[in-house]
């Protein structure tokens, strides 16, 4: 840095390089900033090609952990005074409401955003591996899945706080499609639950998964998630740029060894610096990168907060056992699981086909399985990597379309037409006002 700039230029420089020596050392010399490279290609940096989901989801990380840290605060996890502390924010604490409608969108808005990142990672073929060496993308597909799962839990460990009718049922009824797995089920919701019933130890377990394991781990994956897209060689769509480019003769730049905490080693990938056209093809991550991933985290916290602004998080009576509501539905994000259930649930005579097994356990375990082992009997070539809709991928890409039209339909009929005792009703019939099952 010259020695003539003031204090102000020195704190921003970061953000404002002046010359191309000046990006890459605000790059590598900065603590938040030196995990990105310093030179990212136009078309991983588009709005166009992954969306920015993945970056959305981390914002929205961010929100949870910000807003749930000033939770903490005011919230006390015993199921004598948890609903009242969570009504006392509700209603006492200045903005509380604000920050617990912020903490409750967010963490909807996760749930789907961290799915939506899925389908687009799956539709680019991002999970294949190019041309270069030591990549490992299929890896990283894993790590993003076990995210996607953890994201599932967290989100249905906080549900079960507010202590209201809401959470408990919510809760109940997901814990006992659990209990259907074979052999462990039982043991499972055992040891999740802290007994055979939801009460003060389930509440104590929930508390500290979500507000502590769970975070995380999420923390140390997402860590994790990001090192492997830098060890690949950036987004899987440069590979199809340095693919173009091999029909040109270029040097092989040297690879680096690299180690992380000395637990792992390996060597670097140079697809980046082995683009032919590197400066037709890359910017400064400084300030290109930097600027628009402020820009789409800026966006996501605002979204947030004007939802916040309108949507009321809910908040019903307190939670009572002996009050079955009807229905009694699970979180939304599992309520195609609870369909499922339904509808794997058959009699026949005097024998039941039992559809927690089936629906609850079988279907859903084998369809993460078969997301997870995806990558390694995908046959297509390098040319499908990182692209959108490759025509190669066409079948894998229909298949996987109408998986998850599948799961969004069951999503859909479970939330909105499925009325007392779990009956169809069409979105003009009125639901008979049934009375509360003791
Ligand atoms: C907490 C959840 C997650 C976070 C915060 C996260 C974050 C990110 C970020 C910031 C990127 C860089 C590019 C982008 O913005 O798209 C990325 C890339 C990627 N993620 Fe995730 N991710 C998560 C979950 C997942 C899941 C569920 C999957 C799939 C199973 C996944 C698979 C991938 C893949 C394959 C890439 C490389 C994309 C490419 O090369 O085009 N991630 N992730």
């Amino acid at each position: 840095m010259p020695a003539q700039k003031s204090l102000w230029e020195q704190l921003t420089w970061t953000w404002r390089p002046e010359t191309t020596r000046e990006a890459g050392d605000s790059i590598v010399r900065n603590l938040l900033l030196h995990w990105f490279p310093a030179k990212a290609t136009r078309r991983s940096i588009s709005f166009g090609y992954s969306f920015w989901l993945g970056t959305i989801s981390a914002a929205l990380f961010f929100v949870l952990s910000i807003t749930g840290l000033i939770l903490m605060f005011l919230y006390v996890p015993s199921v004598e005074r948890a609903y009242q502390s969570v009504k006392d924010i509700e209603f006492a604490v200045s903005y509380g409401w604000f920050i617990r409608a912020l903490h409750r969108i967010a963490a909807q808005l996760m749930v789907a955003i961290v799915a939506l990142h899925l389908i687009r990672a799956f539709l680019c073929g991002a999970y294949k591996n190019g041309t270069a060496a030591n990549q490992n993308r299929p890896l990283n597909w894993i790590i993003g899945l076990t995210l996607l799962l953890i994201t599932f839990f967290l989100s249905f460990t906080g549900y079960l706080l507010p202590w209201d009718q809401l959470a408990y049922w919510a809760i109940t009824v997901g814990t006992n499609i659990a209990s259907a797995a074979p052999l462990v089920g039982d043991q499972m919701r055992f040891v999740l639950l802290g007994g055979n019933q939801i009460d003060q130890n389930t509440l104590l377990r929930f508390y500290v998964l979500h507000c502590f394991f769970l975070p995380t781990l999420v923390l140390l994956l997402f860590s994790w998630h990001m090192w492997r897209v830098r060890k690949d060689g950036g987004l899987a769509c440069v590979d199809g740029l340095a693919l173009a480019q091999r029909r040109e003769p270029f040097a092989p730049a040297k690879a680096k060894t690299y180690s992380l905490l000395g637990i792992t080693k390996g060597r670097t990938v140079h697809v980046e610096t082995s683009l032919a056209d590197f400066d037709r093809l890359t910017v400064d991550s400084s300030p290109h990168l930097m600027r628009r991933l402020l820009l789409v985290s800026l966006a996501t916290v605002l979204v947030c907060s004007l939802l916040a602004l309108f949507v009321a998080a809910p908040l019903e009576e307190p939670a009572n056992p002996r009050v079955t509501p009807n229905p009694a539905k699970a979180p939304w994000y599992f309520l195609w699981l609870q369909e499922l259930v339904t509808d794997t649930t058959l009699r026949i005579g005097d024998f039941t086909i039992n559809g927690a097994l089936i629906g609850g356990i079988i279907l859903p375990g084998v369809l993460v399985v078969v997301l997870a082992l995806w990558p390694f009997f995908d046959r297509s070539s390098v040319n499908a990597v990182g692209v959108w809709f490759a025509s190669e991928r066409k079948a894998q890409n229909t298949v996987f379309l109408i998986g998850f039209a599948i799961v969004l339909i069951l999503t859909v009929l479970g939330t909105f037409l499925r009325g007392p005792s779990w009956r169809f009703y069409w979105p003009w019939e009125s639901w008979p006002q049934s009375p509360t099952r003791f």
